[in-house]
Formats: structure tokens, C-alpha cells, sequence
């Protein structure tokens, strides 16, 4: 139906563009008017944060020279921002995240880069164009200009150490092989620093708000001040290697005000002291305000939940009310602020990082989900602090247009998988090469950092070592003597056959073959005769976090400290040593497979493989249920996507959906000690959670 109005309308336009052919001057009158009102339209509504602070091109950015806010090129600027690594989120949704970000009402987006990925092997550099498993998440520049795509401003933590609850706080574990003394000015390691920072430096710089960009703030360093005997000149030396490669800042530290800020800081250097904490927001304020009275303050980290270790089973859960109790105490005091984290993501891969009690020995891996019990879940979910904190946050700015938060994608696929294929270990270690020179016929142990490059000069970083040696047994219950810490999971074979016991809780790694023990005995269940003795090594992830530096140098595997023995028989050959990185291609490469006969104990360790067709309608985010199985790593179509420990608080691993595809998926499995018959997809997380939190 055509109304006459519409009939008017249509005859009206009509004319007018008769008109304008005829007539140039009409023409450029009706252009110029519609021009007007649009302008005059967009003008009074709400603006966009880079309209509202003018950034378009070179400005002066953000200064401190208001100790009550900040002032981004004049204008008064209450940060309110939120943390999202990009190398956590499937670069697929990064859009999405950066989107609830912006419509929570936050003005930034805060990210760390991990060296560690962005130099896979000495000087070997990533930053999305590698070729590695996890090139498709290192593309920073991208990450940026979206963030900026989606009117957001950046907070960028270069490191070179980034904590982030990542393997050796971001660190390159080849700086172990070298012996540098990292965080510090050796100049074994400031001169690699110095070479990824010139790669790195020279790609964000553009970015920075001095050149139109969006990244506001540098930070120096990492809570450097928690360490117990800092070195100031070293804080000072990055600051200034960082001018070098044309940082203009506004530069910054973050540390916990109580007790560290101080020692963290490099002030003399007009270096911005900024705070981490999560309790006692009052003290911590007060005391960062006496430090440093006449700059604005910012929580460069406001913890909105915790991490989950393995070893602990439960999920550590920050309870909304309180958390926004303590945000509402940071806003009014007023100050800026940072969540720590917005959205965690995962830890895919080996890439988890550890803590320990402030003892030497103790050791607690980190999962590999990171959900952190933040705003916006692993999958990207909404949870009750989102909703809460997006009032807080828009009323601060009501200049400010606010997009609303996108939809939240469905998760439809759930499935239960037959494992049909397996790959027995006596097949697996067939496909290693034969180790040669140095690695043969050893008298002692070597360390998975001091094993030798490959022909690329490559070295090994992650996943398990195999240390292999003959064995005469000659008295029915030989014992065999470990001395020494093992870092951090040692699974002993002999013939194929396991020795060591199932890792079942956290509780047990204080026995023979897990990081808590020292000095054990493993009695052998065979009978006299001639045996291949294998001690299958696992590194569960480096520190991430101390305060005595020296702790966080740890080797992996076992090494010339580590000493064997032998009771009720001997050795008929020294130490065979082969790398076992477990990369995903070589996983997903290896031939042998056979149709599955065994199940349950016998059958591991072992590789298993689940096959399942899906059509593009299907395909959603899913999680895969670990119950029924105890401990090890995961393949979704040739990648890595954590490592599994059914003890521990995390029972679901997140698949997100770009990882799989229409037609034929395969997901194949690492499964050290018992291999169940099958596997679920499910569409929801599973956490223990304390009975209180229910
Ligand atoms: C900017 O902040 C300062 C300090 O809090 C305040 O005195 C001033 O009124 C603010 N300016 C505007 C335009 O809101």
C-alpha cells in the first residue's frame, strides 16, 4: 500500500532532482543543507570517545598535571578501563570483546605483550605472520587499531616481564640456557631485551597517542617492586631503552602500594606510580596518594577475581557484592581504574605459568582457563559485575555515547564422542628421532633449556622430556632412588609399562615422580631380567611470580642435581635424552594410528583420537568435559588447547568455535594415565566452587 504522504514525498524528491540536474547552484545548495543537518544532528548527540577528547592526529595526550584526574588534550579524563590479552582470546572474537568492553562504559582497553610468543625461538620474531601454533593470536597491531575501531583508547604493558599468570612471566626460557640473570641489568639479558623491544617498540609507536594513535599509556616493567632485593639502575635502563625507541609515554610502574609501590617506582624519571590490589582499597589509596600527592591515581590493576590452581581444588570465586564494594570505594576516592581482568580468555597450550608459597620448593600451576571469575566469562558470557559495574561506569561519563552490549553468541553443541583411534606410547617414542652426541649414553641428567638446538638453531621450550637407560633387575622389588627436585611430573616406565601411581589430587604430588617429593624411592614391579627404564618428564609451566629472583630461574625436566640409584639390580647403560615437545603439528602428523582395543589404565599413556563430523549450522562454542579422565592435554583440529587435570578445579575446556569446522573434526588427546572410552562436548563450564558460593 502507497499512502499519499509517501505519494507527496516521492513527487517532491522527484522535483528536487529534476531541479538539481538542470541547476549546479541548487545542486550544491541541497548538499551543503543535508550536509548541515547531519552535522547539526551528530553534534548534539553523545560522542564518541575520540570525538569527545578531539584525538584525530598528532596531540598532547594524556597529562597529570591535575592531581584530582587526568587530562586527556584538556579535557578532564576519569579512566575507566579493562583488561583483555589478545593472545588469550581467539582473534575471531576479539571484536566481540573489545565491544562489551566499550558498552560496559569504559574508555580503554589494557593489554600485555608476552615476549615469549612473540620471540618462539631466538631471534626468531611473530607477531602474527610466524607460521607458529599461535601466530593467529599475536597480530598486536591489529588488536590496537580495533580497539580504536571500536572507540576505545589503550593501555599497553610491554614487559619485557608480564607476570600475567603465563609460563616465566613472559620471559623467553632461552634466557635460562644463557644463564642472563633476568630483571636485572646483566647484560646478558638487558641486550636481548634491547633486541625484542626493537622489534616490538618500533610496530606500537605509531600507536601511541602522540601520534594520533590510541595507546595513552606505557607501563615500565611489572610490579618490580615486589622482588626483595630490586635493582633500581635496571628500571632505569628500560625506561630509558624505551625513549630510545621512541616511547613518548605517559609512562608508568604498577605495584602494590602496600608494601612495594615505593621500590617499583622510578619517580625521578617523571615515571607515573600507579596501584595493584584487590582488599583494603582505603589504605591502599591513602598510601599511594602519600607517595605521590600531586598526580592522579590510578589502580592499574583492581583484581576483579583470581586465577585457579591445579594442585587446589576449588575455583576461587570474588563475590559481586564485594567486589563492587571495593570499586565503588576506588571511584568516589576518585580515582581511575583498571579491571584486572575485563575477560581472562584461556591459557591455550603449554603457555601457563605457576607460583609458589615464597619457599623454594613449593610450586602451583596455574590452569589453562583463565576465566578469573571476571565481568565477562571464558566464553563470553555476562556474569552479575558486568551489569553492576556498567551503571558506575557510564554515569562517569555522560558526555559519552554508550553502544549497548552485543548479544551473547549461543552455545548449541553438545555431543558425545566415541574414541575410536589410539596411538599405544611404544608407537609414539618410535617416532622420535634417535638421540645423538651429547644426548647418548650420558652420566647425568640435562635440563629440557640446555638440550641442543635443533638444525634451525631452535630449542625447545615446553612440554616433556624422555630420559631412557638400560636396567638389569636382579631381586623381585628393585628399588629405584630419585634424588633431587623434579620439575615438575615424572612418569616412569619400564618395558612401557607405568611404575609411578595415578596423579589423582593435588595432595599426591608429595609422592615419588611430582614436584613435592624429593628423595623418593619407586618400587619396580618386575620380575629379574632385562629392562629400558623410561622417566617421561612433564613441565607443568614455569613461575611466574616471586619475590626471591632467583626462584623464578628454574630449569625443567631433570638435571646434573637430579641423581638415580638403583637397589636389587643395576644400570646397563647411561642416560639417553630426547625432547618431546608435543607441538601440535607433529601430534597431528604422526602415522601408526589403530582402531582402539584398549581402554582405562593399560592404555596410557597414550595419544586418542575422537573424529566427528559437523555441518556450518551446527558449529557453535563448546566445552569439552574432562570427568571420567585424569590428566593431560587436548588437540582440536591440529591445536593445542590446554592441558586437563581432572583433580583440579577446572573440569571443562573451553573450544572456541573458529577452531572448528564444517565437515570432519579430530580431537586427539595426551592422556598419561587413564584413558577413558569417551568424551563429552557440553555447553556449559564446570568449576568446583566452595559450598559457600552456591
Ligand atoms: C575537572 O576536574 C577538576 C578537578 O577534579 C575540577 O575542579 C573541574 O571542575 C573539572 N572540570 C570540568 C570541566 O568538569
Amino acid at each position: 500500500m502507497v499512502t499519499n504522504f509517501e505519494r507527496t514525498v516521492v513527487k517532491i524528491f522527484q522535483y528536487v532532482r529534476s531541479c538539481c540536474r538542470r541547476n549546479t547552484v541548487l545542486k550544491i545548495f541541497v548538499f551543503v543543507l543535508i550536509t548541515s543537518i547531519i552535522y547539526l544532528k551528530m553534534a548534539s548527540l553523545p560522542a564518541t570517545v575520540y570525538r569527545y577528547y578531539g584525538i584525530d592526529g598528532p596531540n598532547v595526550g594524556l597529562t597529570t598535571t591535575n592531581p584530582n584526574v587526568f587530562t586527556l588534550n584538556g579535557l578532564n579524563l576519569t579512566i575507566t578501563s579493562g583488561t583483555i590479552h589478545y593472545f588469550r582470546v581467539h582473534p575471531h572474537y576479539w571484536r566481540d570483546r573489545l565491544r562489551k568492553l566499550r558498552a560496559l562504559g569504559a574508555v580503554a582497553v589494557e593489554t600485555y605483550a608476552p615476549w615469549n610468543l612473540h620471540e618462539p625461538y631466538k631471534d626468531v620474531y611473530d607477531f602474527g605472520d610466524g607460521g607458529f601454533e599461535m601466530s593467529r593470536f599475536l597480530d598486536v597491531v591489529k588488536f590496537i587499531n580495533m580497539a580504536k575501531e571500536e572507540d576505545l583508547l589503550v593501555i599497553f604493558r610491554p614487559g619485557p616481564y608480564i607476570c600475567a599468570e603465563w609460563d616465566f612471566g613472559g620471559l623467553p626460557s632461552y634466557l635460562l640456557a644463557d644463564g642472563a640473570k633476568v630483571r636485572s641489568t646483566d647484560p646478558k639479558f638487558l641486550s636481548r631485551v634491547d633486541k625484542y623491544f626493537g622489534q616490538l617498540l618500533p610496530l606500537v609507536t605509531p600507536l601511541q597517542m602522540a601520534n594520533g594513535g590510541p595507546i595513552i599509556m606505557f607501563q615500565v616493567e611489572n610490579e618490580y617492586g615486589s622482588l626483595r632485593s630490586p635493582e633500581h639502575q635496571y628500571m632505569v635502563e628500560l625506561k630509558k631503552m624505551m625513549d630510545r625507541y621512541g616511547v613518548k609515554g605517559l609512562y608508568f610502574t604498577a605495584d602494590s602500594p602496600e608494601p612495594s609501590l615505593e621500590t617499583g617506582a622510578i619517580p625521578e624519571l617523571n615515571v607515573l606510580q600507579t596501584a595493584n590490589f584487590k582488599m583494603d582499597p582505603e589504605l591502599q589509596l591513602a598510601t599511594l596518594r602519600q607517595l605521590q600527592p600531586d598526580k592522579p591515581i590510578l589502580v592499574t590493576e583492581f583484581w576483579t577475581g583470581w586465577f585457579d590452581h591445579w594442585d587446589k581444588p576449588v575455583h576461587e570465586v570474588f563475590p559481586a557484592l564485594e567486589y563492587l564494594q571495593k570499586l565503588k570505594t576506588i571511584l568516589e576516592y576518585p580515582a581511575s581504574v583498571n579491571l584486572y581482568v575485563f575477560h581472562g580468555g584461556t591459557t591455550f597450550g603449554f603457555l601457563n605459568g605457576a607460583n609458589n608459597d615464597d619457599t623454594e620448593e613449593s610450586y602451583h600451576p596455574d590452569t589453562s582457563s583463565y576465566d578469573y571469575d571476571a565481568l565477562v566469562t571464558e566464553a563470553g558470557d555476562y556474569t552479575p559485575k558486568y551489569s553492576a559495574t556498567l551503571q558506575m561506569f557510564r554515569n562517569l561519563h555522560p558526555n559519552l555515547y554508550h553502544p549497548p552490549p552485543p548479544p551473547v553468541l549461543p552455545r548449541t553443541l553438545s555431543l558425545s564422542l566415541l574414541i575410536t583411534q589410539e596411538l599405544p606410547w611404544t608407537q609414539i617414542v618410535k617416532q622420535l628421532p634417535e638421540p645423538q652426541g651429547v644426548l647418548k649414553n650420558r652420566k647425568d641428567f640435562i635440563f629440557m633449556e640446555d638440550l641442543p638446538a635443533d638444525e634451525r638453531g631452535w630449542k625447545q621450550s615446553y612440554g616433556y622430556v624422555r630420559y631412557t637407560r638400560g636396567l638389569k633387575v636382579t631381586q623381585p622389588k628393585a628399588k629405584l632412588r630419585l634424588t633431587g627436585r623434579i620439575r615438575d611430573i615424572a612418569i616412569v616406565l619400564v618395558n612401557g609399562k607405568r611404575q609411578t601411581i595415578i596423579l589423582n589430587d593435588g595432595m599426591e604430588t608429595t609422592q615419588f615422580g611430582f614436584w613435592a617429593s624429593q628423595e623418593e624411592e619407586l618400587e619396580l614391579s618386575v620380575d629379574p631380567g632385562d629392562y629400558t627404564l623410561e622417566i617421561l618428564v612433564e613441565n607443568c609451566g614455569r613461575i611466574n611470580f616471586v619475590k626471591t629472583l632467583e626462584w623464578l630461574m628454574q630449569k625443567k625436566g631433570l638435571g646434573p642435581d637430579n641423581q638415580m640409584s638403583l637397589t636389587g639390580g643395576e644400570f646397563t647403560s647411561g642416560i639417553d635424552v630426547t625432547g618431546m615437545p608435543f607441538l601440535a603439528d607433529w601430534v597431528t602428523s604422526l602415522p601408526g594410528w589403530q582402531d582402539r582395543v584398549t581402554v582405562g589404565e593399560k592404555a596410557a599413556p597414550s595419544l586418542v583420537k575422537a573424529s566427528f563430523g559437523l555441518s556450518s549450522d551446527k558449529i557453535s562454542d563448546t566445552f569439552l568435559d574432562v570427568r571420567g579422565w585424569k590428566q593431560g592435554v587436548v588437540y582440536v583440529n591440529g591445536f593445542n588447547i590446554g592441558r586437563y587435570f581432572a583433580g583440579g578445579p577446572q573440569q571443562t575446556m573451553y573450544i572456541p568455535a573458529p577452531l572448528l569446522r564444517a565437515g570432519q573434526n579430530t580431537i586427539i588427546i595426551f592422556e598419561h594415565y587413564f584413558n577413558a572410552p569417551m568424551i563429552q562436548l557440553v555447553t556449559e563450564p564446570s568449576f568446583l566452587k566452595p559450598a559457600s558460593s552456591q
